[in-house]
């Protein structure tokens, strides 16, 4: 394949930038597709044939200013065959802020399997986290930063398409990352934080659950299952990509005592 676009996403913001790159790298090449990194893992499909003048991107939101559990499993057993320095590998982060150093640790993780990023991008968008702390994104405000976000992309795209597709340098570097203030500090002191956020005890459903089962299908790593019309989070750790959370119809989906009355966000009325 020519050019490929690995995506992730919980609440959406990720895939809906990673469909946009899609739609317009593949006017300028067809020869483009865009893969979903749970269902690659869910097939055992970590190996790609890439043709040498082609591009790599990788598109996933920042988790406690660092990189999501499942996109670190994936990178870690991926397998590009075909690259050499003319591949052109980018990667995307959305964020509800800013990135910290997760790029960083992303290019690292990349590196280690002898793959190197050439160009990183960011794109704040409204902000779906509401487990420890409460920063979901208000109602009114998801539109106009939707919107910025937008303003953003129509930037960051063209630079994917000539920086990465056609390899020209034609397209400032303004308009790159933004890892907010003391990236160093937040990623080192609160990424480490990330492994007890994603214990799976905690969540249930509450009284309001009317057994439909969405919970389990957007779930990307497969680890809720329906026990009597209830969803039941198998113990151990997950992504806490909160897509069961946030997609729940009825506002059932519960992460300890704190998210009850919390705000839920979900790309897709909105688009
Ligand atoms: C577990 C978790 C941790 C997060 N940590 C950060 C963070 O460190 N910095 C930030 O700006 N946004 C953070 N966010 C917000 C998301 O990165 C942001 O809303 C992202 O666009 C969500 O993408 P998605 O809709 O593709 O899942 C976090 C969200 C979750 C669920």
């Amino acid at each position: 394949m020519k050019n490929v676009i690995f995506w992730f996403s919980g609440s959406g913001n990720s895939k809906y930038v990673a469909t946009r790159i899609f739609e317009e790298v593949s006017k300028v090449d067809e020869d483009t597709v865009i893969l979903y990194i749970a269902d690659l893992i869910r097939e055992g499909k970590m190996k790609f044939d890439i043709e040498h003048n082609g591009s790599v991107g990788f598109v996933f939101p920042t988790y406690f200013w660092g990189v999501p559990q499942i996109v670190r499993d994936f990178v870690s057993n991926l397998e590009l065959e075909g690259i050499t320095q003319e591949t052109a590998i980018y990667q995307v982060l959305t964020c509800g802020g800013s990135t910290g150093m997760a790029d960083k640790s992303f290019s690292k993780l990349l590196s280690a399997r002898g793959y190197h990023v050439r160009e990183t991008f960011s794109v704040s968008m409204p902000d779906n986290y509401c487990i420890l702390l409460d920063l979901m994104t208000p109602k009114e405000q998801i539109v106009p930063l939707l919107e910025e976000a937008g303003i953003k992309l129509d930037k960051v795209i063209p630079a994917i398409i000539s920086r990465c597709v056609k390899k020209k340098n034609n397209i400032s570097g303004e308009l790159l990352i933004d890892r907010g203030v003391h990236p160093k500090l937040k990623s080192r002191l609160l990424y480490p934080l990330y492994k007890y956020g994603r214990r799976t005890s905690p969540f249930y459903a509450d009284d309001k659950c009317i057994g439909c089962g969405k919970c389990v299908k957007v779930c990307p790593m497969d680890i809720i299952t329906m026990s009597e019309d209830r969803p039941q989070w198998k113990k151990g750790r997950c992504t806490q990509c909160l897509a069961c959370l946030h997609h729940c119809p009825v506002e059932s989906v519960q992460y300890g005592r704190k998210t009850q009355g919390r705000l839920r966000y979900v790309i897709d009325p909105y688009l």
